[in-house]
Formats: C-alpha cells, structure tokens, sequence
C-alpha cells in the first residue's frame, strides 16, 4: 500500500549551519482522503526558497512564523488532484500550492479567507511539471512582477541584476532582454559569470566575490543604472545605489546576504542617492498579484515556446535530497531554479 512519505523537523538550525537531512526525520503514514471542499494532490515536484531557512530557524524571523518540532517542513510543490470534493478541483488537473515536504497534501480548496493566495491552477501544463515552480511558475512570477510593475523598464536601459545566475535572477535578466534593455548580471564565480553570459544571455557581467562593485558598476553603466533588480541586499544594493542614473529604479525583491543574520546590519549607506538622483527603491511581495497570475503564465508560456526563455531548473532528485537544494541557495554551488523532482 503506498504511503505519505514525509520530512518532519527535528531539530531547530543553528546560526551559520548548512540546511542537511540531519534537521528531518523522515516519516511515513497513511494518505489522507478530502473532506468536503478539498481534494488530494500527488506531488510531482517540490520548488526551493531562500525564505525555507526562516522556518528552521525557531524563532520569529523578520518575516516568517518558525516551523514547531515535529511539523511538516513548509515547501511548494507542483502535482496532480487525484482525488477531489470540491467543485473548481477535478481529477488530473495541475495545481502549484504549499503542499510542504512529503509526497501527498490535502488542500483547502476554498482560499477567500487566506491572507495570502498560494494556491494556483496551472492552466496550460508542461513537462516536466517542475516548471509550473520556477521558468513559467512563482519564481517567474517574481521576476515578471517585480520587473514590470515595480521596475517599468524601457527598452535601451540598462537593468542590473543580482543573484542573477539564481532562481528569480536568471529569469528577471531573461525578461529584461526581451524588453530590449541592456542587461548586467551579478554573480558569485567566474563559472556562474560565464553561465550568464552563455544561458540566460546578458550583456555584461559582474563578479561580486572579485570584482570592485563601485568602480565595475562605473564602467559598465557610464549613464547610470536605470534599473536594478536585488535579490541580496548589502553591499551590493548600496554599490547599486551609488550608480544609480537619474529616475532610477531599485527593486527590492531579497535580501539574502544579510537575512538569516541575527542581528540586521546597518542600513544602505548610499540611499541618499535617491535624493540625488530623484530614484525610487521599492519593495514587492509576489503573493499581491496571485490574481494575475494566469496573464502571467500566458505570456510567459508565449516566450517560453517561442524560444525567447530558456529555462534553467537544476533537478534534484527524491524527497531526501530536498535539504540539500534548499542548501545550495545558501553556498551558492549550483545555477539556475533548484527544484526537487520526487521521482516516484
Ligand atoms: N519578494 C518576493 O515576493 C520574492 C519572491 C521569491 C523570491 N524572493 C527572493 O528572491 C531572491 C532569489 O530567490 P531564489 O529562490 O531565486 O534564490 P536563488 O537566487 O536561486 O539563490 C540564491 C542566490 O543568492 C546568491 N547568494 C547567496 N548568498 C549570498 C550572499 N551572501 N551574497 C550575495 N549573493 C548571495 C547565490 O548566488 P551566487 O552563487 O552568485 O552568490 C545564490 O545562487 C531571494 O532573496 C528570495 O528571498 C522574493
């Protein structure tokens, strides 16, 4: 008989540890049946985000409620309804949603009382499933969000990127390029630097580790940085602001290079630029434009299949190897959308 194989926490994680299997216990149990309004998903594939760690933590991060021992690690994934009583639900369909770490989830299927939307109707499926998390799913829709709305490129300006051999990174630069912007990817080795160039396709690249941020920005952006894309924050968004050109766009979508800190570092030093150069810096949450979700993934699906988005999910693979894709957002040892196929 098939079981609900699960990753529970079991221990809390230490400041500056390595997420590991050595946090979980592994745990399996009977497969739950819908009640009235939910249904039953198989998951397919589970997505990775820098926020995951939060929940390890054990206490209140900045933003999010830490995991309880003994709880299912918190995660998104993409799967088939199997089984369904609620009526906008059917057998077969395709749904992204917080299923968290084990093989089956039972999902409310009613979502008007939630403060947050999650749960997304993947309308026009592709395989492998695992790119309804990361080109044409949430890590897409962070990019094409936060890009449009928040940063409102023109085509000829010059769009700075960080993380940009990550998830939401690669896609924003790709985005970016298809607006006819010049674009400038920030990346953590000379590998992941020739990965950007030759993948996702920029123009320039930057070399946080190596290269002197201030003085590269200069080079590369005589003009300025019409827009720019954070996904870390530090020293590399105040290097940023300090290039900023006149009417300048920060976006600020992460900040994980100072995030799981226990104590904030001092703010950016070079915001006065904003006065300066008359800039904005602005923060988004994903979640606020779930109702434009399905535009999104339509037009994301258009680039996708005309060739203009190339997508970048490293697999892993099994339900035990979860903490280990989630780890290497952290240590930076891999490109692309890390997500986990379940291989079942
Ligand atoms: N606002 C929203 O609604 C929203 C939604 C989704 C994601 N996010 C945020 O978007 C960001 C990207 O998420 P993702 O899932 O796509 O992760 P990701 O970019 O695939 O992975 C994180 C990347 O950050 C870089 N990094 C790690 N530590 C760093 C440090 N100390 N300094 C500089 N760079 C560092 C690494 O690249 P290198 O190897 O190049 O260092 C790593 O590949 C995260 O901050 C996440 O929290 C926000």
């Amino acid at each position: 008989m098939a079981l609900n194989k699960q990753l529970r926490l079991a221990r809390h994680i230490r400041e500056h540890e390595a997420v590991s299997l050595d946090l979980f216990d592994i745990t399996e149990e009977a497969i739950p049946a819908p009640a009235d309004g939910q249904f039953l998903v198989k998951t397919e594939a589970l997505g990775t985000s820098p926020a995951q760690r939060a929940y390890l933590m054990g206490s209140d991060s900045r933003f999010h409620p830490p995991l309880s021992i003994g709880e299912i690690m918190r995660g998104r994934g993409v799967g088939h309804v199997i089984s369904s009583r609620h009526p906008d639900f059917k057998e077969g369909d395709v749904v992204a949603c917080s299923t968290g770490w084990q093989y089956y989830s039972i999902q409310d299927g009613d979502q008007s009382r939630s403060p947050v939307k999650t749960l997304q109707k993947v309308h026009y499926p592709q395989e492998p499933l695992c790119l309804h998390l990361g080109t044409l799913g949430a890590s897409a829709f962070a990019a094409y969000f936060g890009l449009l709305d928040i940063g409102r490129p023109q085509a000829g300006e010059t769009v700075v990127v960080s993380a940009c051999a990550g998830g939401v990174g690669s896609l924003v630069a790709q985005i970016a390029r298809i607006k006819g912007c010049r674009v400038i990817g920030i990346a953590g080795s000379p590998e992941k630097c020739a990965w950007i160039k030759d993948v996702v396709g920029v123009d320039a690249t930057v070399n946080y580790k190596t290269d002197n941020l201030e003085e590269k920005f200069a080079e590369l952006c005589p003009n300025g940085i019409d827009v720019y894309f954070d996904n870390v924050g530090g020293d590399i968004l105040d290097a940023a602001l300090k290039n900023l050109a006149l009417k300048g766009r920060a976006i600020i979508c992460g900040l994980i290079s100072t995030e799981y800190e226990n104590t904030p570092p001092p703010g950016p030093r070079h915001y006065y630029n904003l006065i300066y150069k008359r800039a904005r810096m602005e923060g988004f949450f994903v979640w606020d434009y779930f109702e434009q979700f399905e535009a999104a993934e339509a037009e994301l699906m258009t680039w996708y299949k005309n060739g203009d988005l190339t997508p970048t999910e490293k697999i892993y693979h099994g339900l035990e190897a979860a903490p280990e894709a989630l780890q290497s957002l952290f240590s930076g040892i891999a490109s692309g959308i890390k997500v986990i196929d379940l291989d079942r």
